[in-house]
């Protein structure tokens, strides 16, 4: 049978403050609407459309290609919001799934059942309740004499008894398309806030005679709304909790899950065992048997099994297996680490390739360097690969030696074998399997404490 989704997402956000569309704000690192279509993807339904106003298009850029975005000019309430998708989903032959989106935690295997329910039911309405311990805010749900759904009243518009109601509209319902837009289309905004209420149509249904089910939800946290950043932040810590017990039931250790931060879509191999204040961020991906942090941030960056990254940050990088990274490394944009590599203590590389098994000890800089595998670089040593004006490469051939203190001034090369002495600056290529020695000579005063 044809589903159809539609997310309602046009709403300004006023209380977050932000000149950022609130669908857009981060949760876990991904917009909060990427949450909400993550959950609808999942059912596999035919259409994806997404009502926008403020900040339509920067919403447009983040949805994705699957997805239909409508614009609502003017914000007059969810029912006109709702209304936006009659002309794209004329004679579309399914049910229409509404939801907000703004419900991050929301789960697919929720909103399945309540396509279910109201399929086995027949219903023209199936709308998602919630038992909440304080239901303020939401419209609570009016339920007649047999238990049998009435309405949907809106807070502002409750009388004193109607407001101690704690079963509450989750703002999830499952429409059937027969009379739903004809409904939408002949509903008035007398109401407190003079809005056209998508909630009204359930009442209406009821007075037609039509089926209007329900499906109470298990978990309430599920549609949490975000509506300010104390909310915002109410989400993230739930929506990171469950990050981390899906990493954990699939073999991850995380020693102190209160104070480990791992993106939604963030993916860890078994037995890798996180550490406190250890940040996976966007689309990164670690393999089996590491161990990162303490103190480790990680973004878009992909590491193989058996690394141990401690004390570092790593950006759009790659780390190979069995490799080492810092305390205190400065990984940056660019940089493919070889296998059996060790990035030492106080060393920052940028958009360098460190070949099998190398070593960068201590307190370098490697930038725009192409280093072959077995090579070990000396402390202290860097590459000068800026003049003022443009970056140049430094070519490092495989089994070089670099003593400590060493200036590479790029673009130069350092041939395979090469042995390149303590404190040289070089200026000019070493040839393969030479001795480059670029520092001026030793003198030594004898006597010359006495004399003074
Ligand atoms: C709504 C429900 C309420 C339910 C609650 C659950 C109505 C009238 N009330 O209230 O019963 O308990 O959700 O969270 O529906 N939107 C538009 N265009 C508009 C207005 C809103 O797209 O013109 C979007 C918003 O961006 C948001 C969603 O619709 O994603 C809900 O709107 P909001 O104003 O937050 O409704 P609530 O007051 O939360
Ligand atoms: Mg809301």
């Amino acid at each position: 049978m044809a589903l159809a989704t539609v997310i309602l997402a046009a709403g300004k956000g006023k209380r977050m403050k932000s000149r950022l569309p609130k669908v857009l704000h981060r949760v876990c690192g991904r917009p909060m609407i990427w949450h909400v279509l993550s959950a609808v993807r999942a059912l596999r339904p035919d259409r994806i459309l997404v009502v926008v106003g403020h900040g339509g298009d920067e919403v447009r850029r983040a949805v994705g290609e699957d997805v239909e975005v409508v614009f609502q000019e003017e914000q007059l309430g969810t029912a006109h919001a709702l209304l936006q998708a009659e002309g794209p989903l004329r004679g579309f032959p399914g049910e229409i799934l509404v939801l907000c989106g703004d419900t991050p935690l929301i789960r697919s295997t929720t909103l399945a059942d309540l396509v279910a329910r109201h399929r086995s039911r027949g219903a023209a309405a199936t709308l998602a309740t919630a038992r909440l311990e304080d239901p303020t805010g939401y419209g609570r749900v009016l339920r007649g004499p047999a238990g049998e759904v009435r309405g949907i009243r809106e807070e502002k518009d409750a009388t004193g008894s109607e407001r101690g109601i704690r079963e509450v509209n989750a703002g999830i319902y499952c429409f059937g398309t027969g009379e739903l837009f004809e409904l939408l289309a002949g509903l008035t905004p007398d109401n407190q806030q003079g809005e056209f209420y998508l909630t009204d149509v359930v009442g209406r249904m009821v007075e037609r005679g039509l089926v209007v089910a329900d499906y109470a939800l298990e978990d309430p946290e599920e549609i949490l709304g975000v509506n300010d950043r104390r909310q915002l932040a109410l989400v993230e810590g739930i929506m990171r909790r469950r990050i981390l017990e899906r990493l954990m039931l699939e073999g991850v250790t995380v020693v102190d899950p209160g104070a480990t931060y791992v993106d939604a879509g963030v993916r860890v191999g078994h037995d890798t065992v996180l550490y406190p204040f250890t940040f996976l961020e966007g689309e990164t991906e670690i393999g089996a048997e590491c161990h990162i942090g303490p103190g480790v941030r990680l973004v878009d960056s992909r590491v193989g099994d058996r690394v141990t990254v401690q004390y570092s940050v790593v950006l759009e990088s790659v780390i190979e297996e069995a490799s080492q990274v810092g305390p205190f490394a400065h990984l940056r944009p660019g940089t493919h680490v070889g296998r059996r590599v060790r990035v030492g203590n106080f060393v920052e590389v940028k958009k360098s390739r460190l070949g099998e098994g190398s070593k960068v000890p201590h307190l370098s800089y490697i930038g725009d360097a192409t280093v072959g595998g077995g090579v070990n670089v000396g402390a202290g040593t860097i590459t000068c690969n800026f003049d003022g004006r443009h970056k140049w490469p430094t070519v490092i051939g495989e089994g070089a030696f670099i003593g400590s203190n060493v200036s590479l001034v790029a673009p130069v090369e350092v041939g395979p074998g090469a042995t390149v002495a303590a404190g040289s600056t070089i200026t000019r290529d070493v040839p393969a399997g030479a001795l480059g020695l670029a520092r001026s000579r030793q003198t030594n005063v004898l006597g010359w404490k006495k004399k003074r």
